[in-house]
């Protein structure tokens, strides 16, 4: 069957234009290395931030020199306020969005019995309520399809000292995502979420170091059965791919990155001695 002319001039014009992902937390970490990877195919990129303007702009800068686009937005995802700003800019700005990437998490690190009702609230409202408010705006925007994904971690899975707050948070994405999935599909919009382990961040520094008593970090990293922390480029790939042309049949699901870190359980390899360590480590 021949498609109708206007049909087609229609999809041209929609091939043609280049791609907009809004990213929250895209001044630093896996999600400056998301913006810049989309930049670097030409795509625009949406750089949201909350407090240091200088390192959003350089994103910018960067994914401009890379041959792609877009505009540094300051936002603090907590305030229902500033969601609604930042989606109003990227409306007044492209009029449309192909994906949004759910990144930006904050919360305390502290055991359960010490948890206050503001660490409760600010979690919820951080993690779990900004991206329920992120992805209406979103898929409002996503005329043509889109591509919605929420960074969360092995937290969400695993139990372990102070992530509480944190790892229930994550849960509770993870569950929004199949909702959404199943919500927006008819709209071809789909939902995933990418599970990151131990990602040599800023806030995997802060978790390790500044948590006073933490466990030492490399007592984790040597239970990894990849032997090492992922990268923001490990995540970031991941993400890459289910805001891609690849991904376009895969919806509700979360991917795991974490190294084999989830699928260990006690005793350790790490752990062992003599011949049978030696069978796996060699030394
Ligand atoms: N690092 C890890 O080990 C690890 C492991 C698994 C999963 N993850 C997940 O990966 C995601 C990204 O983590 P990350 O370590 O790369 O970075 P991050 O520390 O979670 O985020 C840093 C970015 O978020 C922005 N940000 C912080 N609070 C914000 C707020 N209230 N509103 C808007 N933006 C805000 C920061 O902007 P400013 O600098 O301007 O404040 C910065 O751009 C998170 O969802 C995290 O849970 C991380």
């Amino acid at each position: 069957m021949t498609e109708p002319e206007t049909t087609s001039a229609a999809s041209a014009e929609t091939a043609a234009r280049p791609r907009v992902t809004l990213i929250t937390g895209s001044s630093r970490g896996i999600g400056r290395v998301l913006a810049l990877k989309l930049a670097s195919r030409g795509e625009h990129v949406v750089v949201n931030y909350k407090k240091n303007a200088e390192l959003a702009d350089d994103v910018v800068r960067e994914a401009r020199e890379l041959g792609g686009g877009g505009l540094a937005v300051q936002a603090d995802i907590e305030e229902p306020d500033d969601i609604d700003a930042l989606f109003e800019k990227v409306r007044a700005e492209y009029g449309r969005l192909d994906g949004f990437v759910a990144n930006a998490a904050a919360s305390a690190f502290k055991p359960v019995s010490a948890l206050k009702l503001h660490h409760l609230d600010r979690s919820w409202a951080m993690n779990v309520r900004s991206f329920v408010l992120g992805a209406q705006r979103a898929s409002a925007l996503m005329t043509n399809g889109g591509r919605i994904v929420a960074v969360t971690s092995y937290g969400s899975l695993r139990a372990f000292p102070t992530y509480a707050s944190l790892g229930a948070a994550k849960a509770a994405v993870e569950s929004y995502v199949k909702f959404m999935a199943t919500e927006f599909g008819p709209r071809n919009i789909t939902v995933n979420a990418v599970n990151g382990g131990l990602i040599d961040t800023d806030s995997l520094e802060y978790f390790y170091e500044r948590v006073p008593g933490m466990a030492p970090m490399q007592s984790v990293i040597e239970k990894v059965p990849l032997g090492r922390p992922g990268t923001a480029d490990d995540m970031a790939s991941a993400v890459e791919f289910l805001l891609g042309a690849h991904a376009g049949y895969i919806t509700g699901q979360t991917i795991t990155v974490d190294g084999g870190l989830t699928v260990v359980a006690p005793p350790y390899w790490a752990d062992t001695s003599g011949e049978l360590r030696a069978a796996v480590f060699g030394d």
